[in-house]
């Protein structure tokens, strides 16, 4: 089978992989910045030097700025390129949990992969990975801080806000009245798992449920989402790179899910 190349423009993150068969041959992920069709380029470019291919394959293209990419050889919505790379990854996914930079959104698939509904919560950083940025830096810690931080709380303490803004000055506020920094942590991760898992109802939530996006490599959400769910989720090695996988795939079929 001919290579074939897949980008996923995110709102934070610009990801690229190359599949060949049934391996990935190259992985690239960049800043989106401001400028998508940018970012789009370079990373296909570089996707393309790493696995050493020569020739310019047609990209399938996803993710909120694909409508920002001229040299789509073909767009495919969020949802189908997710739930392509989950089911590769996991043929035994029936639901996809994303959460990236700026939404997240829940995807029920029937046992032959197919989408049978979905969720989005957009437009809107409440609950996202932008969201945990904020708290981060409000905190003084790094993004991958978090997740280790939170393992440690031994006080169990209420964020009730996920509009950023209004978080923030809890955040602030709880820092001011002597709270530990891993007790509010806790509690922001308890807030975006429970925010998360009111979309899934929604949908209803079938095991077994693979959760993407960047998010997840935050192992205190995880943690939460887990306990909400009431079993254990599948998190990719890579789970940044789901949609983008998953738009490989389709490349390389040529064909719809
Ligand atoms: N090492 C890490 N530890 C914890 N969280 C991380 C880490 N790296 C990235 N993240 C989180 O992942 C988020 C970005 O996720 P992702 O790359 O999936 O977003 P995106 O696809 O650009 O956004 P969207 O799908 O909303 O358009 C960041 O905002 C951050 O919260
Ligand atoms: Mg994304």
């Amino acid at each position: 089978m001919m290579p074939a190349i897949g980008l996923d423009i995110g709102s934070m993150t610009t990801k690229a992989v190359v599949v060949e068969g049934a391996s990935v041959r190259a992985r690239v992920m960049i800043p989106t910045g401001s400028v998508p069709r940018r970012a789009a380029g370079q990373a296909y470019r570089e996707a393309l030097r790493q696995a050493g291919l020569q020739g310019e394959p047609p990209a399938v293209v996803t993710g909120y700025g694909r409508l920002d990419v001229p040299f789509a050889a073909r767009r495919v919505t969020e949802i189908t390129c997710h739930a392509v790379g989950a089911r590769f990854l996991f043929p035994e996914a029936r639901t996809v949990v994303d959460v990236g930079g700026q939404d997240s959104k829940v995807i029920r698939l029937s046992t032959d992969g197919r989408v049978l509904d979905f969720v989005m919560n957009d437009r809107c950083a409440a609950g996202t990975g932008r969201f945990l940025e904020v708290m981060a830096a409000a905190l003084g810690l790094s993004l991958e801080e978090l997740g280790p931080a939170s393992a440690r709380a031994t006080r169990e303490l209420t964020i009730s806000s996920l509009c950023t803004v209004f978080a923030e000055s809890e955040v602030i506020s709880n820092l001011a009245a002597g709270e530990a920094r891993e007790d509010i942590v806790a509690a922001l991760h308890r807030a975006i798992a429970r925010r998360v898992h009111g979309l899934a109802s929604r949908v209803g939530l079938e095991p077994e449920v693979v959760f993407t996006g960047g998010v997840a490599l935050n192992a205190g959400v995880v943690r939460e989402l887990e306990r909400l769910v009431g079993r254990r989720l599948l998190v990719p090695a890579e789970p940044q790179f789901t949609g983008a996988l998953g738009a490989a795939l389709l490349a390389e079929t040529g064909g719809t899910p």
